[in-house]
């Protein structure tokens, strides 16, 4: 099969952002837009001849389009062999176990997360590496660079190959191996939790329901919850994906997965609630008309991880992302063990895990996971739950306000303004970085400014620094707010407003958290000079 080199001019706008470059499909549409990518990720890697590479997405539109391109590319690029999912599908928790199972160079993932699909929506791709986690920063400002120098690129001249068929196919002296999507990560679920105790409390009696939103983790869903562990059919929802995710929006929160949200805090309500994003390393968690903020979750499950045969011997740390709420710092200090504080985004994560200093990490985006993989994983999450709740016997609720009681409450919500003007989004950030100097010390209502600033963050094994990642206006009473600009969006701006209170007194921990923090709103809003500067002062989305 011939090799072409196809000659290209570089595109300006392939700067990867918090997990990878994520454009509209119109983008990537373009002509050459995905190769020029997929050529900078192979020029960067420099891949010795010969090896293997894991590839897979969450199915959304132009997923299938995109593989056959990359198969090609890879084979002219000089791999060796691809594992690529069936269908070309593979979950991000997938492709993680995938990559590390089986020792790959590396792994492409083709995703835009929770962002809608369709030809309307978004794609995203993004290169991991060889311990199976997002490739760190150095990584992927290395292919940046590469792409706005690129002149060419390299594919071999082949038909597209019938991923739909589990085998091995040949590609111009390449390779390819369609895996089955789901096996390995269900093996993989079921070495970790107590299968047996789940499969008991499932059958007890106890309700729940999963919605996989026409997302990637249908397959999974069913074959764990319902084939291995006994569930009743009904209690998945939206579990076949769908490229365009059924038109629905994949992020599992309050506002995007009401039909979830819905059916928990209806009348004659399921126990359990969970539901994960269009890639499935999200989740959410809800109990009989309650709701669990991500950050609680994440030291709900670190509290109780000696209940999980996979932690039994116990976790050596946390970290969680700066935005996250501290709640599970509480957790670490009473467990005697490090909890570490990274900039938002998986990839912060990596080098932690693989020197052994954390097992568990979180993020208050809905997402957590811990060193079985390195992405965050939505049924992995879910599993982790009901392991807990299978042996505790006790309502979401009961286990949280206990918690509470026993750790105090770190009251938390997230605002989030989408689609704000780039120039607007941006003054903000200058205008609050300005009045770091004239802050400290000034009372706002109850509160009083304790210091501020932009969150800069140094790996504590590589010694590489990132800086500008979220400005902290800190609280004399520990109470806090920060201010970041989201790094995934593809249209417009979003800035993200992350609010935490703590709350010690078990009186107060019924308050629901916007009562609880309406003043904290109000400041931020003055603060930022929202409205003044945008026209807004609702946010678009509230977690
Ligand atoms: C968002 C979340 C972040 C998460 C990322 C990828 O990034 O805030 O925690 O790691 O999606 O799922 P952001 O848009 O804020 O840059
Ligand atoms: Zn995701």
């Amino acid at each position: 099969m011939t090799t072409h080199t196809i000659s290209t001019q570089p595109y300006s706008d392939q700067k990867p952002g918090t997990s990878g470059l994520r454009k509209r499909v119109s983008v990537f549409q373009q002509s050459h837009y995905l190769e020029n990518f997929v050529q900078s990720i192979f020029d960067t890697i420099a891949a010795p001849k010969g090896a293997t590479l894991a590839l897979g997405g969450d199915g959304r539109y132009y997923n299938r389009q995109a593989i056959q391109i990359i198969l090609k590319m890879a084979a002219a690029n000089g791999f060796g062999r691809v594992l690529v999912g069936q269908g070309g599908i593979l979950s991000t928790p997938a492709a993680s176990c995938v990559i590390r199972k089986y020792q790959t160079f590396g792994g492409i993932i083709l995703s835009a997360s929770h962002n809608p699909g369709g030809p309307d929506g978004d794609f995203g791709i993004k290169y991991n590496t060889g311990n199976g986690g997002p490739a760190p920063e150095k990584i992927t400002d290395a292919i940046f660079a590469n792409s706005k120098q690129i002149s060419s690129y390299k594919i071999k001249e082949a038909p597209d190959l019938p991923l739909d068929v589990l085998g091995t196919f040949e590609l111009g002296g390449m390779q390819v191996e369609v895996i089955d999507s789901v096996a390995d990560y269900a093996e993989l679920m079921a070495s970790i939790f107590d299968f047996p105790a789940i499969r008991l409390l499932l059958n007890s009696g106890f309700r729940m329901k999963f919605d996989a939103m026409h997302a990637v983790t249908g397959p999974y869903a069913r074959e764990i919850l319902v084939n291995r562990l006994n569930a009743p059919e009904d209690s998945l929802m939206n579990a076949v994906p769908l490229e365009d995710f059924g038109q629905g929006h994949p992020d599992p929160n309050l506002t995007y997965a009401h039909e979830l949200v819905e059916i928990l805090y209806g009348d004659n309500a399921p126990d359990f609630g969970a539901a994960s994003d269009g890639d499935g390393d999200r989740n959410m968690i809800l109990g009989e008309h309650f709701f669990v903020t991500p950050s609680d979750s994440l030291a709900i499950l670190a509290a109780n991880a000696s209940l999980v045969p996979g932690y039994a011997k116990g976790i050596a740390g946390i970290a969680r992302s700066m935005p996250t709420s501290a709640a599970a710092d509480r957790v670490a200090e009473e467990l005697g063990i490090p909890c570490y504080e990274t900039p938002t985004g998986w990839k912060f994560f990596g080098n932690l895990m693989d020197a052994g200093k954390v097992t568990l990490c979180g993020e208050e985006s809905f997402g957590t996971g811990s060193d079985h993989v390195r992405e965050k994983d939505g049924l992995w999450a879910v599993l982790f739950w009901l392991n807990i709740l299978a042996i505790k016997r006790q309502s979401v609720e009961t286990l949280l306000k206990r918690h509470w009681a026993r750790f105090g409450r770190n009251v938390y919500s997230r605002h989030d303004y989408e689609g704000l003007p780039t120039e607007a989004a941006n003054g903000i950030m200058q205008h609050l970085r300005a009045s770091f100097a004239n802050l400290p010390g000034k009372a706002f209502g109850s509160y009083t400014v304790k210091s501020c600033d932009d969150f800069s963050y140094t790996d504590p094994i590589d010694g590489s620094v990132s800086t500008a990642q979220g400005i902290r206006i800190l609280f004399a009473d520990g109470s806090r707010i920060v201010f970041r600009l989201s790094g995934t969006g593809t249209e417009g701006a979003t800035l993200r407003i992350y609010l935490e209170a703590f709350e010690p007194d078990i009186a107060k921990h019924d308050l629901d958290a916007q009562v609880a923090l309406a003043e904290m709103i109000r400041i931020a809003l003055q603060l930022s000079e929202l409205k003044e500067r945008t026209g807004r002062d609702q946010p678009t989305v509230i977690t």
